[in-house]
Parts: structure tokens; sequence; C-alpha cells
């Protein structure tokens, strides 16, 4: 009794400091917020001591899970060395972790430039776009999501996250590959993959005829899972060399093995990016980012100036990111993450037989995601079934993520060290969840 009245008495605290004392725009899951106390695995813990299964990874972060202990060996071992350096001392974890990625990336992209957050990462990809090309002008995608920076906000193509009207100028966006809802109303594969096109067409209509690049996630992430058709970036990325661009693949949520069989989501689509972006699974929670490209578009950043970051190849970071690989090609690699993602997928389409409000399911690997509709011909977007459902899986301790421009995609995306009984009791309290939310 009194231990209740005592962990009770914490989240109200919590809450209280959240509300006095943090921005009132720090956006917080579910009616009543929930304050996390620690993890181990694929769980975590509320401050209640209420124990929850992690499907949503920390915005698909946590790579191998919380609180690995490799990965808190590893950070334990260069925190007694050396917490910081900067980008103006080589380190060993540093030039370890760049060799490492030159190792998975794939073909030419060899040389890496670490910051901090993918916003650091894709805003770099851009201003490397923009110093070897010559040209400034972005083509981005409508649906698309690139961070909180002016450029990242001005990159994303959704209303929603494109606060505080800092627009960079020169950014335009192409229609999006988007099946479920074509914004050509065509449907595939009759429609030749015709939004592809639509790159031209703005590249055309609304820029000088010369860009420095297309920037495009293989998977959008916080558009919900949108998954492109397999021809997509082969016809994109000719259409943009023709016009002088590189295409910048962001992999902040697809790579890693995300999304089965390959490392790096675009390898799905038999693409060779020009520069990739990647964050959050890099090092399973621990902040770091990464800009990874040729070294002959590299060369021409000796000659473009000056440029520091502070937290850029961070030693700890960069220790975290190599234990979360070591765990990631030990026990979940790409083969593990389609096997698994394969298992979820058949559930998840089961899921959708049984319950008409799931309009979509779509995804790679271990990143799945299930549109919510209040009606399937019409495909009227449900947030309100988006909301049951989150409340109705919080009390079953699942947690899931969401996104999608109208607020009614639900993403799943559990650490990729996820066991098939990991899978099975994820479905499982799915279609409990969508059972509550179907009765009321
Ligand atoms: C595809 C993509 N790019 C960039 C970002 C920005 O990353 P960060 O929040 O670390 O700045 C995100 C974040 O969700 C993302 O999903």
């Amino acid at each position: 009794m009194n231990t209740e009245s005592t962990t009770q008495s914490k989240t109200t605290e919590i809450l209280e400091k959240q509300k006095k004392y943090l921005w009132p725009n720090h956006l917080l899951y579910y009616t009543e917020p929930l304050p996390l106390e620690r993890g181990d695995g694929l769980y975590v813990w509320d401050v209640e001591g209420k124990r929850y299964l992690d499907f949503f990874g920390g915005i698909l972060t946590t790579s191998v899970g919380h609180n690995r202990p490799e990965v808190v060996q590893a950070v334990q071992q260069q925190t007694e060395k050396l917490i910081h350096s900067s980008t103006l001392y080589p380190n060993e974890a540093h030039v370890n972790l760049a060799e490492k990625m030159a190792e998975l990336a794939p073909g030419k992209l060899q040389v890496s430039y670490f910051t901090a957050t993918g916003s650091d990462a894709d805003e770099t990809a851009v201003f490397l776009a923009k110093t070897h090309t010559g040209y400034q002008e972005i083509i981005a995608l409508r649906h698309g999501y690139s961070g909180r920076s002016a450029m990242g906000m001005s990159l994303t193509g959704q209303h929603t996250w494109r606060i505080g009207g800092t627009h960079v100028l020169g950014i335009k966006h192409a229609l999006n590959p988007y099946c479920y809802r074509c914004p050509l109303k065509m449907t595939y594969p009759g429609c030749g993959v015709a939004c592809a096109q639509d790159i031209e067409d703005t590249i055309k209509t609304t820029t000088s005829g010369r860009i420095a690049a297309f920037i495009a996630e293989p998977i959008q992430g916080v558009g919900g899972f949108i998954t492109p058709p397999k021809e997509y970036f082969k016809i994109a990325k000719e259409i943009v060399k023709n016009y002088g661009g590189l295409f910048i693949a962001d992999e902040v949520q697809t790579g890693f093995g995300r999304t089965g069989d390959k490392w790096f989501g675009i390898e799905h689509w038999e693409v060779e990016p020009d520069i990739m972006t990647m964050a959050k699974s890099i090092a399973n929670g621990f902040p770091l980012a990464n800009t990874i490209t040729t070294p002959e578009i590299a060369e021409c950043t000796r000659t473009a100036g000056l440029t520091i970051s502070t937290f850029g190849g961070n030693p700890v970071s960069c220790a975290a990111s190599l234990a979360a690989i070591g765990v990631l090609e030990k026990e979940a690699s790409p083969q593990h993450v389609a096997h698994l993602g394969k298992m979820f997928r058949s559930g998840l389409d089961r899921l959708q037989e049984k319950y008409a409000v799931i309009g979509d399911v779509r995804g790679m690997g271990l990143m799945q995601g299930l549109e919510l509709v209040k009606d399937r011909q019409t495909k009227e977007p449900s947030p309100e079934a988006t909301k049951q459902l989150f409340e109705a899986t919080r009390e079953l301790g699942l947690l899931i993520g969401k996104g999608g421009l109208y607020g009614n995609v639900i993403r799943i995306s559990p650490p990729m060290t996820a066991t098939e009984e990991d899978v099975a009791v994820a479905l499982d309290l799915l279609d409990k969840g969508f059972g509550k939310i179907s009765r009321t």
C-alpha cells in the first residue's frame, strides 16, 4: 500500500515537473503520458513498476534492446578512458567506427562524417551535395521527414512538422510514391510508376533545371512506413543524375538491417546512393549520426572552408555503436530480421483479415505499419482508432508507435534482437488491442 502511494506520487511528480519546466511542445504519447524508469532487452518499466514489451524501440533506435550488456560494457570502458574529444583530435573509436561503416555501406560509400542527430546528418548531406555540384536546389518528397532544424523542417513534406515558418529556400517536393493513396489516383503496376516521373516535372517546372540533390527515405518513417514500388528509386536516380544532382538516401530509420536481408534499406531497390545518412539504430540510443559518401564526392570538402563538430565522433557514442553493430552481426543479422519480419507480417496480414479498421499493412523486415481507416472503400483515415489502439495496447503492456500525415498509421519496429516468441506475444497483444477497440 505504502509502496503504491510512493510510486504513484513519483508519476505525478514527474508529470508536474514536465509540465512546469519543459516547453509545452514536447509531443508525448498517451492521454496520460508514460514516464519510463528502466529497460532491459525488449522490455521497459514505468515508474510504477508496470512492464511493457517495447515494439517501437525508442523510435527505431534501441537496435539491440535496452541496456544490452555488451553496449553497457563498451560504454563503461570508454567512459573510464575518454569521454570527449571533439573532431579536432582523432580518437580510436571514431576511426574504427568509420572503418566499420565503410565495410557495411554499399559500393563506393567509404568515407564518413559523424555528428550527433539525424537532423545534423541530413543537413551535412545537403551541404555536401551543394558543395560538390555547385548547385543549390534540392528535391525532397511529400510526406518525407528530415528532422527539426530549419533545413530538416524545410525538407520535410508534412505541414504538421514544418513549424515556425522557418523555411530554407530552393527545396521543392515531388509527388509521393504512396500506392495506398496514390496522388495520381492510379494503380500499381499499371501506373508504370508515374509518380517517379513527377521528379522530372518538378525539376523542370519549379527549379532552375540544375539541382544539387534528391533526398528520400527508402521507406518513409514518420510519414507512416510508406514503401515505394520496387522500380521507384532506379527511375528517380536516373532523372536526378540527368539534372546534375546527387541522390541522398536518408537511412535514419531504415539502416542497420531494419528492413531485413540488407544492411541498408535502399539496397532493396538495387540503387547505390551518392550519399547516405544514418542515425537512430546506429548506437542503440547514444546520440550519433553519420553522413557517408564516396571519397571522390567528399574531396570537395577539403577546400570548402572550416567546419567542426563538438560532439561529432564522440568516443563514447562511437564505442556504443561498435558494440551494438557487433551484437547485430552476432545475433540479429539482416537475415534474422528478414525471417522475423516475415513471421510478423503474416501475423499482421491475419489481423487485417480480422479487423476492418486495418486498411493497409506495409513495410519491410521489422519496420511494419498498419494504416487505420474508418471505411476500407473510402479509405477515410481514422486517427481516432489509432488513439484508441494506443490506449488499449498501453493497458495491455505493449508499446507501439504512430505516424502518417493523418495520424492514422501504427508503426511497429521492435529491437532487432527480438525473438519469434517476442513477435508472437506482440501479435497476441495487438489482437487483443484491436479486439478491445472493435467493441467500443
Ligand atoms: C528519416 C529521418 N531523417 C531524419 C530524422 C531526424 O533525426 P533526429 O530526430 O535525430 O534529428 C528523423 C527522425 O525521426 C528521421 O526519421
